[in-house]
């Protein structure tokens, strides 16, 4: 069976990814670029530099934004996001996944984050989830950004689990090609026709039990 469960944090254990779209569409919006939900799907799980240059490319702006102007915009929707997750709780943790971690971790199973937010710890504190996690891999130290594998194969690494061994998490289609590179097993939180048709895929967290997850670990014939 499986050793450790790997979580991606925004739209996994809580609703995170909404705020960051919110964000990035005011930034997008007062450079006059209209982006939408279907386009957002492009930016989940991407980190923020990279983010903001596809939605400069999306505008057709890329050329237009210099290196300090690009560094001040990140900034900006970095601040106005900051301000949207400052009055997160506990009780904004979505459903299934406190009893999900306490199981796991009752069961032994080693837990990491593999979140491409910098601002990952700040929010498993303000959600009171800290405890659990045995380590939270650092995006700032991995050389490549989803759909690179290297912060699954850290989070791995920080919990000294091989990577084969783990179970990865994730509402993302940067997130999933991320956790199939690295060699882990992945389980979708979405939509099979935004995160493939050939991963396990739940439409909420509330779905992910242990034994959930102990039955995709079965069927994948690990
Ligand atoms: C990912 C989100 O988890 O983190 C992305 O899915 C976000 O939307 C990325 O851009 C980076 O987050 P932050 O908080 O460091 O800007
Ligand atoms: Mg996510």
């Amino acid at each position: 069976t499986f050793q450790a469960v790997l979580f991606d944090l925004d739209g996994v254990i809580t609703d995170t990814a909404e705020y960051h779209y919110r964000a990035w569409k005011k930034l997008a919006g007062e450079l006059g670029i209209e982006i939408d939900r279907s386009f957002n799907e492009q930016l989940k799980g991407v980190s923020r530099e990279d983010s903001l240059k596809r939605i400069l490319a999306f505008g057709g702006k890329e050329g237009e934004i210099g290196a300090e102007e690009f560094a001040r915009l990140a900034e900006r929707k970095n601040d106005s996001y900051i301000e949207m997750i400052a009055a997160i709780t506990p009780d904004d943790v979505f459903p299934g996944i406190l009893p999900l971690l306490e199981a796991l971790q009752a069961a032994g199973k080693k837990i990491a984050l593999a979140s491409a937010s910098k601002n990952g710890p700040f929010l498993l504190e303000k959600m009171g989830l800290t405890r659990f996690f045995g380590a939270i891999a650092d995006p700032g130290a991995v050389a490549h950004s989803k759909p690179a594998p290297d912060i699954f194969l850290a989070a791995a690494k920080g919990v000294g689990t091989n990577i084969r061994a783990c179970l990865g998490i994730e509402d993302a289609l940067a997130g999933v090609q991320a956790i199939k590179a690295a060699g882990a097993l992945p389980v979708g939180v979405g939509r099979a026709q935004d995160l493939g048709d050939d991963i396990a895929i739940v439409a909420g967290t509330a779905e992910l039990t242990l034994a959930y997850l102990e039955e995709v670990w079965r069927q994948a014939q690990r």
